[in-house]
């Protein structure tokens, strides 16, 4: 567990010239520096506030006393982060940690941080640090996932009776592949027993647990949002999750194809590069003239079934946010929630989730329209190897699942030939 989350001191720990233990020196300067602007974000202004009364002339003096020494305090950190600049280019990445902690301290704080680089070289921050592992929120999950994840990320299903022979197929995709890092998430006595017996990792919840009461007595939008509610406690722990459907086929290991740069990282409902990475839509309105044509922009829907999640602020204020509607709003769908969180910017009234995504390669995580209407159609996009294919845009998910372990693992080239490209 620890592996994962090493911070950039203990790797500049490693090295060993002088220069370095300086460099750690004014690096744990810097953090602590970080730690503190954290804490206290204004200063001691906030409590020399509620004591000073009536006394406003001694208040500005306070205030004005305290800003001081954060705007030293922030000086000094920046010039601590110029000096490791200039020590060692080596340290460049470690720099980059740190400013970004810096960044993260000044949140919400109105106060100049820092310089803007020069042109190009200026980049915003996507990848959030990992929250603070809390095993008490559940020690058992925290036992099992220790034996079960690999650098601290695991694929994870939930399951219920419904899906068994689905089930099956899906673990034994994933053995045959050789991942060993995936927990089954049993929803009923049945998948428990039945994971067990053939050696799949499996977890079940306390039966007295609150939200489970929903797994058995609620309807199917209730049940999609325990599934993010579950999720909250893998993130709570510390581990990244691939949230994974069980009508999927593993052909390849997709921890060896994940980026780890964003909150969220998801196979995409688009079915070409414009739809799943986003284009320019024009929509015409020929009454309005001169300025008929409006600009829009769309990107086809992530797919809730298949996506990697780091355990960062953001990520875990998207499953809230995604778990609350759907208990409040009876007749919502769970991945358009799940979208809608993801993307729509703050507004009048409303204020957005600001977590940082990617689109997985919509041939290497695949859907099932991909597959049946492009893919296997074209012979060089037939000759490409994913790493997944979701069976998501069909009913027959059992058959068409069959064909492609038979079209990608046997090598049977005419294995998906007698499907129609939708359902009929
Ligand atoms: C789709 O995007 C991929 C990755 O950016 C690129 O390699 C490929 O050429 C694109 N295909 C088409 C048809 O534009
Ligand atoms: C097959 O796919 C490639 C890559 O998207 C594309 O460039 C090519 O035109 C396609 N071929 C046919 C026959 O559609």
């Amino acid at each position: 567990m620890a592996g994962r989350r090493e911070g950039p001191l203990m790797r500049i720990g490693g090295q060993h010239s002088r220069g370095s233990r300086i460099a750690i020196a004014v690096a744990i300067g810097v953090l602590l520096g970080c730690v503190f602007a954290f804490l206290y974000p204004d200063g001691v202004i906030k409590s020399s506030r509620s004591f000073a009364g009536s006394n406003s002339a001694r208040l500005s003096q306070v205030i004005s006393s305290s800003c001081a020494s954060s705007t030293e305090r922030i000086k000094t950190l920046e010039s601590q982060l110029a000096i490791l600049t200039g020590k060692n280019r080596e340290l460049s990445s470690q720099v980059n940690d740190l400013s970004m902690k810096l960044q993260i301290a000044g949140q919400g704080n109105t106060k100049a941080l820092y310089k803007a680089g020069a042109f190009g070289t200026v980049k915003g921050f996507r990848k959030n640090p990992v929250v603070i592992c809390d095993e008490s929120v559940n020690p058992r999950l925290a036992k099992s996932l220790q034996q079960v994840a690999i650098n601290n990320e695991l694929i994870v299903a939930l399951a219920n009776s419904n899906v068994q022979s689905m089930l099956e197929l899906w673990f034994t995709s994933i053995k045959r592949v050789g991942i060993k890092n995936y927990l089954v998430v049993a929803l009923d006595d049945n998948i428990e027993s039945f994971c067990k017996e053939r050696d799949v990792p499996v977890y079940r919840r306390d039966p007295d647990e609150g939200i489970d009461s929903v797994a058995k007595t609620g309807g199917n939008h209730q049940v999609s949002g325990l599934k993010f509610r579950i999720l909250r406690e893998f993130l709570q722990l510390g581990y990244s999750v691939l949230l994974s459907d069980v009508d999927i086929v593993y052909i390849q290991n997709p921890f060896d194809h994940i980026y780890r740069d964003c909150d969220v990282e998801s196979m995409s409902d688009g079915h070409s590069n414009a739809t799943a990475y986003g284009y320019n839509d024009v929509f015409d309105e020929p009454a309005m003239g001169w300025s008929r044509y409006a600009h829009t922009m769309r990107i086809w829907v992530y797919n809730s079934g298949f996506f990697y999640i780091r355990p960062t602020v953001p990520s875990i204020e998207l499953l809230d946010r995604v778990a609350d509607r759907l208990s409040h709003e009876p007749k919502s769908w769970d991945q358009a929630v799940f979208n809608e969180e993801l993307f729509f910017p703050s507004h009048p009234g409303y204020e957005g989730l600001h977590a940082s995504r990617r689109t997985m390669d919509i041939y290497l995580f695949m859907n099932s329209k991909v597959l049946f209407k492009t893919v296997r159609k074209n012979s060089s996009l037939k000759k490409l190897k994913p790493v997944i294919v979701h069976l998501n845009y069909h009913p027959n998910k059992f058959e068409r699942a069959k064909a492609v372990v038979e079209f990608y693992v046997n090598g049977n080239q005419k294995a998906l030939d007698g499907f129609p490209d939708g359902s009929e």
